[in-house]
C-alpha cells in the first residue's frame, strides 16, 4: 500500500511539474499536424552543421531530413549560438536540438535524447611546436571552448583554467592570436577547422569520449521512440556511414 501512495505521489508531482514547468515538447502527432520539425542549431560545427551560402549544411542536416521524410515533414532549422539550442530545446521553444549535442547525465535531467548515433572525442589543438603534448600539461595553461558545452563543463571540472566563446571560431581564433595555450574541441571539428590551415596541430591524446545524439523537450516521448525506429534503420543498413563518407569522415558507432 505504502509503495502504491509513494508511486502515485511521484506520478502526480511528476505531472504537476510537467504542467508547470512551462511548455512541453510536440507529440508525433503533433509535428505531423504541423507539417514540419523546427530545429534549433549552432552552424560553426563542420562537418556536422556549417553555413554555405547562407545556407546550413552538414551531417545532422542530412540525417534530420531522412528523418523528417520518412515521418513525411518538412526540416525547418533555426540558427542560434550553442547555449541557446540547449536552452530553446528544454523550454520547447523549438521541437529539437541538432547541433552535435553529446549525451551527458546532467542534461537528460532537463531534456529528452534520441539514441546516442555516433561517438565523439573531445581533443586538445595547440600551435605547431608548443610544449603542451596531453592533457597532463594543461593544468597551468589556458584553454578556449565554447559556452555551453561539454568542453567548457570537462575542463572546468579538471580544474584548467578556461575561456568561454559564443562561437567556435572565436574559440580557435584565440588560439591562433595567442591569447590561448590551447583549444579544446570535439573531434571531427577540430579536424576540419585545422585543416583551414592556420599552423595548428591535434594532440593524440582525447580528453574524453561522447556520444552525439539529437535533443527533444519533455512531452515528445512518442516522438523520440519513432525516431529512434528510423535512426536504428538508417545506422543499420549503413546508411549513416555513408553520410560521414560524403563529408570525408570514418563513422564511429556509438
Ligand atoms: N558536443 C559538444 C557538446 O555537446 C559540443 C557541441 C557544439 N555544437 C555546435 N554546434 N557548436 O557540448
Amino acid at each position: 500500500m505504502k509503495k502504491i501512495i509513494a508511486f502515485l505521489m511521484a506520478a502526480l508531482m511528476l505531472s504537476l511539474c510537467l504542467a508547470g514547468c512551462g511548455a512541453k515538447g510536440k507529440t508525433l502527432a503533433e509535428v505531423q499536424e504541423a507539417g514540419k520539425i523546427v530545429i534549433a542549431t549552432s552552424p560553426d560545427f563542420p562537418p556536422f552543421e556549417s553555413l554555405e551560402g547562407g545556407q546550413v549544411v552538414g551531417i545532422e542536416i542530412d540525417i534530420m531530413e531522412l528523418i523528417c521524410k520518412e515521418l513525411g515533414v518538412q526540416l525547418e532549422v533555426v540558427q542560434m549560438d550553442f547555449d541557446s539550442v540547449l536552452l530553446g530545446v528544454q523550454s520547447a521553444k523549438y521541437d529539437a536540438g541538432v547541433s552535435g549535442i553529446t549525451v551527458t547525465p546532467a542534461r537528460q535531467k532537463n531534456m529528452l535524447f534520441t539514441a546516442p548515433y555516433y561517438n565523439a572525442a573531445q581533443v586538445i589543438v595547440v600551435k605547431e611546436g608548443s610544449d603542451i603534448k596531453g592533457k597532463a600539461d594543461l593544468s597551468d595553461k589556458t584553454v578556449s571552448v565554447q559556452t555551453g558545452t561539454t568542453a567548457e563543463e570537462g575542463c572546468g571540472d579538471e580544474g584548467i583554467a578556461v575561456q568561454a566563446f559564443a562561437a567556435n571560431a572565436d574559440a580557435k581564433a584565440a588560439l591562433t592570436t595567442g591569447k590561448v595555450d590551447a583549444w579544446v574541441v570535439d573531434n571531427l571539428t577540430a579536424i576540419q577547422m585545422v585543416e583551414e590551415g592556420d599552423g595548428l596541430v591535434i594532440l593524440d591524446e582525447k580528453m574524453t569520449e561522447e556520444p552525439y545524439a539529437f535533443s527533444f523537450a519533455f512531452g515528445s516521448e512518442d516522438l523520440v521512440e519513432k525516431i529512434d525506429t528510423v535512426l536504428a534503420k538508417l545506422i543499420a543498413d549503413g546508411t549513416i556511414e555513408s553520410i560521414f563518407a560524403n563529408y570525408g569522415e570514418t563513422y564511429m558507432k556509438p
